[in-house]
């Protein structure tokens, strides 16, 4: 089997760093044009040369604050003067290193923290989904991607809440855009090596993690969730919307 993604065009959030960036590898080996977003666009351009020397097709970078007023429809509007179109959104934009979001929230965390996160990791990506639908349900084609987390928390923690919401949000949402021939799923990955793991723990904490927590025994790599990125973008992947599906070595625990 082959995914037919050449000439695609897609947006990716979050692709500086971490899953997003992964993802845009994959992406970009395929032949999908990409825009790629995030604030440090010095980051985005460096990463873009290395793919092209690979063999990739060149993105264009998009420098963006999902935090400022309008950034939905600043990103969607530059997404469409350089491609034309937008078939496919890759919502893989988070918190990254924020000293504001610790591991695990104290309980008095304060509430517009809380908020902040509800606001990148689900208000943006919302806002961001409805920016691209129209085209999309208009053109009878269209695919979006949220990478989200696990349903499984073992802690408090401002992460869990946004994904929860994005999950029960798009289910619904998934319904009514189906006639169209638009599909929207949710890859939940388990421990992924990316900038936050990165910061959040050590090398150490991160091997005994994975033999300990993960079946597979090791983290996962931003590439091994973008293959999945790349199937679900796919027009072989039309029967499959509303889901929710983990990339995880295995680590969720409980069967439904
Ligand atoms: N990695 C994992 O194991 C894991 C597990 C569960 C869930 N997740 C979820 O997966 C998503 C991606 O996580 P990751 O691990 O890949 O994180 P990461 O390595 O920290 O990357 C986060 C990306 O989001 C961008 N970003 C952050 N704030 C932004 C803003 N205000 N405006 C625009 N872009 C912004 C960052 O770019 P700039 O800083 O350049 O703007 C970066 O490209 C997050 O939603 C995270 O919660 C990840």
């Amino acid at each position: 089997m082959r995914v037919s993604l050449a000439g695609k065009r897609a947006i990716i959030t979050g692709a500086s760093q971490g899953i997003g960036r992964g993802v845009f590898e994959v992406f970009a080996q395929l032949g999908v044009r990409c825009v790629t977003a995030a604030r440090r666009k010095n980051i985005l351009e460096e990463h873009s040369k290395e793919v092209i020397a690979m063999g990739g097709i060149a993105p264009v970078p998009i420098e963006v604050d999902l935090f400022e007023a309008g950034a939905a429809s600043y990103l969607f509007e530059q997404a469409q003067g350089a491609l034309g179109g937008v078939d496919i959104l890759v919502n893989a934009a988070g918190r990254s290193k924020a000293p504001d979001a610790p591991r695990q929230t104290p309980f008095h965390h304060p509430s517009e923290l809380w908020e902040k996160e509800l606001h990148l990791n689900y208000v943006v990506l919302r806002e961001l989904t409805f920016a691209v639908l129209p085209s999309m349900q208009a053109r009878k084609f269209g695919r979006v991607i949220n990478v989200t987390g696990k349903s499984e928390p073992e802690k408090l923690s401002t992460a869990n809440p946004p994904k929860a919401a994005v999950h029960a949000w798009s289910k619904g949402l998934s319904r009514s855009i189906a006639p169209d021939g638009v599909t929207i799923n949710q890859i939940s990955p388990g421990k992924i090596v990316s900038e936050q793991i990165l910061a959040n723990y050590s090398a150490q904490e991160l091997e005994a993690y994975g033999k300990k927590d993960i079946p597979l025994g090791r983290l996962g790599t931003p590439q091994e969730l973008g293959y999945l990125a790349a199937f679900l973008a796919s027009p072989e992947a039309g029967y499959i919307t509303g889901a929710v599906i983990p990339v995880d070595g295995g680590m969720k625990r409980y069967a439904f």
